[in-house]
């Protein structure tokens, strides 16, 4: 459905400064696959789909979707997909439907065509209720889901969206990925989205692209990135310095451990299975009479995924300038 070739680019912005938004990106899709890609602010998410759905030229590399090249076949290429971009795509002034209508004749049903599937995608996205309402008087969630309604006007058999649910608070956002996955069922769809959510990337998506300064840096499953990291943290606390240094020879001998650090109160632990190793921990530093004030099982997130790779959380990078330069974490793994 979808193979880049060392995609890049570049961005003159002067004479002095050139951006390189996105270097030598390589990536394969196929048919069928819902793939989350995440990455900082100024990752280069956007211009690689500007670039996928033809919209921007890439400066050196190629592409092809849904089997045409984006630059020598801009036109077969934006038949075959949608595109949901960052930001509203519907207008404001018009009526929910008579936008999705007026969308339809744009790709060129006919009259009757374009309104049947108006209000299929209505009733398909839940906004019936909402066909005659001003699209600037829709809630952020609804105008999304018109959004995404506008996307697939045209049964797209791949879809691309630019971080749908920013925005949204966390009911919103659910529905709109039950309707987005309901649509996938319904169509037979391929769909790429960016998200800067990692739960969401981690549970929706069964491949999870990460992407970081224009590269990409990590391709599986949300599963296997995790499984790859070392192992579950265990973080427990004292009241007394010395009770965390016995506490910390007590862990070493833990099944499954593979590194212990003791600083200050706290043994921070890292084991294979860390619900297993936890009341294990705990039997034998009663055994041993050493009391133990807290303690917490941390299984790994895409968060530490991406602080594994590159050394800065993805909030962290996030907060960096042009999400370019994040600080560094002296405590990267
Ligand atoms: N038209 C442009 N001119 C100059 N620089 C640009 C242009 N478009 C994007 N950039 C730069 O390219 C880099 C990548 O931007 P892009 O929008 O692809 O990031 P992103 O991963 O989508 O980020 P976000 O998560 O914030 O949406 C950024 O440094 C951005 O400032
Ligand atoms: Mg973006």
């Amino acid at each position: 459905m979808i193979r880049a070739r060392s995609l890049t680019k570049d961005f003159v912005v002067s004479k002095r400064q050139t951006v390189h938004a996105v270097r030598g990106l390589s990536l394969e899709i196929e048919p069928g696959e819902l793939v989350a890609v995440l990455g900082p602010n100024g990752a280069g998410k956007t211009t690689t789909m500007r670039m996928l759905t033809t919209l921007i030229a890439p400066t050196s590399g190629s592409a092809t979707v849904a089997g045409h090249d984006v630059v020598a076949e801009p036109a077969q290429v934006r038949r075959r997909i949608g595109y949901v971009g960052q930001g509203n795509g519907a207008g404001h002034a018009q009526r929910a439907r008579d936008e999705l209508h007026c969308q339809g004749l744009i790709y060129g049903l006919r009259r009757r065509a374009a309104g049947q599937r108006a209000d299929e995608l209505l009733e398909a996205l839940d906004l019936t209720e909402l066909a005659g309402r001003k699209v600037s008087d829709l809630s952020g969630g609804q105008r999304r889901r018109l959004d995404v309604a506008m996307g697939l006007v045209h049964a797209p058999s791949l879809l691309f969206l630019d971080e749908p649910s920013t925005g949204l608070d966390p009911h919103n956002r659910a529905n709109l990925w039950e309707h987005i996955l309901r649509m996938r069922e319904r169509y037979a769809m391929t769909i790429v989205l960016t998200t800067h959510y990692l739960d969401e990337a981690d549970s929706m998506a069964a491949r999870v692209v990460v992407v970081d300064h224009g590269e990409i840096i990590a391709d599986d499953t949300g599963e296997a990135l995790k499984s790859k990291l070392a192992g579950d943290r265990i973080v427990a606390t004292t009241d007394a310095p010395d009770d965390t240094r016995r506490l910390a020879t007590l862990a070493e001998r833990l099944s499954g451990v593979r590194e212990v650090d003791a600083e200050g109160s706290q043994v921070e632990i890292r084991v294979a299975d860390g619900p297993r190793a936890l009341p294990e921990l705990l039997a034998a530093a009663r055994d041993a009479g050493v009391p133990v004030a807290t303690a917490q099982v941390h299984r790994p997130t895409l968060d530490d995924v991406f602080l594994n790779l590159t050394g800065r959380s993805l909030r962290e990078a996030e907060a960096g300038p042009n999400g370019n330069a994040g600080p560094t974490r002296k405590d990267a793994a």
